[in-house]
């Protein structure tokens, strides 16, 4: 692979500018399930439109405009009615969980068209609360797929993390599909001297961007190692991170011992769930699921769970984000500047072109 790809430049890429560019009609993560609790209402924004979350009486979660169409209060300062209504906290105008106004006290009670508010689909999927801001019908068989969250024992579940990042979610998810930064901003615990070697392979299916970086005999960089179980510091890398458009990544890492099947081996999935909230800003939801598990105490296990968590966290709010969100504000004060790839943009520039289709879609 050559060490610079004017290729993708020349192709008109727009890889590495400061993004802000959406697509609409996809779904987006707006929430950790757990956070959204019965007789309570989350305001978040989503594609610089604020929505409010809540659940209905029977635990099914909702979402609609967090504007009241009156004089635009925030419906999330109101109240959840019986009957799963929500009373705008102003001048008490009620709406149902669709958005439609349904009830007015005031005047003759008129229900005017105006007063309906878009209705905005939401979906329990994954430990998460998926949305759909578009204009076409919501598909949900076209979530991603993140099942290991669904299919591995909690305790081998990390706890929900969630960071608000000061960039747009193209850069993060520049940063996930290109690991090679691990050598450098994750020295020790994600990667080492070594891992910058590795073999970088990016495959294509249909929209999804996978890219693996392979490399066997290395010494095991220190989260991967606390999991390891084998009598050496040594291991082969398992790394392969899959994009799904429009901004969630699913990162498969482990190591295994030198020369031996992957079956011998442990790691765990990393979830990236990257949400724009504007053009600048980004809801960055993570977990990590571990993946054969070769550790059987119980204590050990709750230990490396708290431990992946911590350094987790540690890596993308220490090290990752003052990174890039300074790159965002580099960007942006320099108005877009156009990028010099090296060989380790390659899944970058693939998933950016399938993202370019879908925007100019969209
Ligand atoms: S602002 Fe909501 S009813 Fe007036
Ligand atoms: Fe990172």
């Amino acid at each position: 692979m050559p060490d610079d790809l004017s290729a993708p430049s020349s192709t008109g890429t727009s890889i590495g500018t400061s993004g802000g560019r959406f697509v609409r009609n996809t779904w987006y993560v707006a929430a950790w399930a757990a956070s959204v609790e019965p007789g309570k209402m989350l305001a978040r924004t989503v594609l610089n439109t604020p929505i409010v979350l809540f659940r209905t009486a029977d635990g099914t979660a909702k979402a609609m405009p967090d504007t009241c169409p009156h004089r635009f209060a925030p419906l999330s300062m109101g109240t959840i009615l019986p009957g799963d209504r929500i009373q705008c906290p102003y001048h008490g105008l009620e709406f149902a969980a669709d958005g439609q106004c349904v009830h007015n006290p005031h005047g003759t009670g008129a229900i005017a068209a105006g007063l309906h508010l878009k209705t905005i689909t939401a979906v329990e999927r994954h430990s998460v609360i998926w949305v759909w801001l578009g204009e076409k019908t919501p598909t949900p068989e076209s979530i991603p797929d993140f099942s290991p969250l669904d299919t591995t024992a909690p305790e081998f579940i990390t706890e929900p993390g969630y960071l608000h990042m000061k960039a747009g979610y193209e850069l993060i998810v520049d940063n996930l599909l290109d690991l090679s930064h691990t050598t450098y901003l994750h020295a020790g615990i994600l990667g080492n001297d070594e891992t910058v070697h590795a073999k970088i392979t990016v495959e294509q299916d249909g929209d999804v961007v996978a890219v693996s970086r392979g490399i066997n005999d290395i010494t095991t960089p220190g989260l991967l190692a606390t999991l390891a179980t084998w009598d050496s510091p040594r291991g082969d890398q398992i790394q392969t991170i899959r994009w799904f458009a429009p901004s969630t990544l699913s990162l498969k890492t482990g190591s295994k011992p030198v020369g031996r099947p992957e079956s011998e081996g442990t790691g765990f999935w990393a979830i990236h769930l990257l949400t724009p909230e504007t053009e600048t800003t980004t809801h960055y939801f993570y977990t990590a699921a571990r993946w054969n598990p070769l550790t059987t105490d119980p204590a050990k296990n709750a230990e490396i769970r708290a431990h992946i968590y911590k350094m987790r966290t540690f890596a993308f709010a220490e090290q990752d984000a003052p990174v890039i969100e300074a790159q965002q504000r580099r960007i942006t004060q320099l108005g877009d500047p156009k990028p010099t790839l090296l060989a380790i943009d390659a899944g970058p520039v693939q998933y950016r072109r399938i993202l370019d289709r879908m925007i100019r879609e969209d």
